[in-house]
């Protein structure tokens, strides 16, 4: 489990992952904080550096806007949808675009492709907010990361892993909305990452993919982090 020192990566549920580099900067990705399966009780830490968000959708950006306030953080998202949290109150956003990257303190960030829908659904209706993406985070000490966001398994997957080499996979695996077990499985394969850890499962019934059923399907050289929301690694 978690040691005081390196990277820490801590599941908040669904898509939520906060993670600490080795020098102490915080990067949360796709706050939902109030998601059903959000750790009761878990209190983040009061600077929250930079949020990621994959895409528009109120499941990754819920509590962008109130997370963003309250912990200082810089937006990190595609052109379009920073723009609109912009214009939600965050004072400080990143609009970058797939194949860009930024360097955030000690984590080079690399926005990735994703195949999803993204729109922002407000009380005015649904706006454009740029296409769906994923991030790979390579940070100064420790592994290569890559969180895919929401999407279906597809062959460029390859590319990511070949430019990129993330060593730890957070790969949704509920099915329905995103990849299943089966698809996360050949997703592992065209990454080559030798951990997947995997998220975007168990929060609604509908989302029925589980870490058990995804171990049986990868090659044998691939570790299944079987975590609960709350757990760090
Ligand atoms: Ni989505
Ligand atoms: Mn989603």
């Amino acid at each position: 489990m978690a040691s005081d020192k390196g990277l820490r990566i801590t599941w908040l549920g669904h898509a939520t992952v906060l993670i600490r580099t080795a020098k102490g900067t915080n990067i949360l990705i796709d706050p939902w904080i109030q998601n059903p399966k959000y750790p009761k009780g878990f209190e983040l830490p009061s600077a929250i550096h930079y949020i990621l968000l994959t895409h528009g959708h109120g499941d990754h950006m819920g509590d962008a806007v109130p997370v963003a306030k309250k912990h200082g953080s810089t937006a990190v998202a595609i052109y379009e949808l920073s723009d609109y949290i912009a214009k939600q109150g965050v004072e400080k956003t990143v609009g970058m675009n797939l194949g860009g990257t930024v360097k955030l303190e000690d984590v080079a960030v690399t926005m990735v492709d994703a195949k999803h829908s993204s729109g922002a659904q407000d009380a005015n209706g649904t706006h454009y907010v740029g296409v769906a993406a994923g991030y790979v985070l390579t940070p100064d000490e420790g592994p290569v990361l890559y969180h895919a966001g929401d999407t279906c398994v597809f062959g460029d997957m390859r590319l990511i892993g070949e430019l990129y080499n993330p060593e730890i996979a957070m790969l949704p695996i509920g099915g329905h909305f995103t990849m299943d077990p089966k698809e996360a499985a050949m997703a592992a394969k065209l990454l080559g990452s030798k951990t997947v850890l995997p998220i975007h499962w168990g929060t609604f019934p509908m989302l029925t993919g589980t870490p058990q059923d995804l171990a049986s399907q990868v090659d044998t050289n691939v570790k299944v982090e079987h975590w609960a929301p709350g757990d760090t690694l």
